[in-house]
């Protein structure tokens, strides 16, 4: 009787998972182009030009999100580190299928770091505009272009963000090479018509967790926990 119960709470707790995943998958189809979405429609919002999106651009800002290697405490704060300069040309931008020779200036970044995945509208308001520099960086009449992305680490958590600008002419730079921006997985970028559900596309091993916690909840009920 009590193994019958058991039983059916578990069945019940997997619909209810798959269920939520599933609406959420739903909702939200590149959480990258949905924050760019919000950042243009906020610059707009205050009579600042919208955005041209380059996925070229995109696709560097999660290579950079990449060079922070998971860790969280390097993001802002006292201990803030920032890759090298070079490493555009030298990494990033062969790494995304960019032409070196099509780079221009970062004219702003905003970075953020969180253990916990938010909306993309939440991660602009509370994660990306935190620092009261930000408004400056997004208001700035500098720019002309900009990249975002997401990014998660094993397993998903810690989530980055990031937001790169630049005063470069749309189809001259961050130039893609034969047109198309290499998807690099785990992590979302915007711009390039690519799907990327959410926080499951953030993580390295999604599959290989959803099978643990599974096994896990099995175990317990057995031992009647
Ligand atoms: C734009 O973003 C800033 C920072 O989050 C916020 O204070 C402001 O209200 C936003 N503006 C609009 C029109 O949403
Ligand atoms: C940023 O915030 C601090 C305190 O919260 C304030 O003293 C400073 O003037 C602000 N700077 C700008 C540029 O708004
Ligand atoms: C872009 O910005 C850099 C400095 O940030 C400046 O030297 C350069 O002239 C600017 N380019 C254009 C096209 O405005
Ligand atoms: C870039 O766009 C401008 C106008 O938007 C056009 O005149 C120019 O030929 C384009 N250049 C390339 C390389 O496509």
């Amino acid at each position: 009787m009590e193994i019958q119960k058991g039983m059916f709470f578990l069945g019940f707790c997997i619909f209810f998972i798959s269920a939520s995943a599933a609406l959420q998958n739903k909702v939200t189809d590149n959480p990258a182009d949905e924050l760019l979405a919000v950042l243009n429609s906020n610059r707009t919002a205050h009579k600042s030009s919208a955005l041209y999106s380059s996925p070229g651009l995109a696709c560097i800002a999660l290579q950079y999100l990449k060079a922070y290697q998971g860790n969280c405490g390097a993001v802002g704060g006292p201990d803030a580190e920032k890759p090298a300069d070079t490493q555009f040309a030298e990494t990033f931008a062969p790494n995304c299928g960019v032409e070196v020779a099509s780079l221009t200036p970062i004219t702003g970044r905003l970075l953020g770091c969180e253990t916990k995945y938010v909306k993309p509208s939440e991660a602009f308001s509370d994660i990306l505009m935190k620092n009261n520099k930000s408004l400056e960086i997004l208001y700035s009449t500098m720019h002309t272009e900009v990249g975002a992305a997401v990014s998660g680490s094993d397993g998903g958590s810690p989530y980055f963000w990031c937001v790169l600008f630049s005063n470069g002419t749309s189809n001259s730079s961050f130039v893609l090479e034969g047109g198309v921006a290499k998807i690099s997985k785990p992590g979302c970028f915007s711009g390039a018509n690519d799907q990327c559900n959410g926080a499951n596309a953030l993580s390295e091993i999604p599959i290989l967790v959803s099978v643990a916690v599974g096994v896990l909840v099995l175990l317990l009920s057995r031992i009647g926990v």
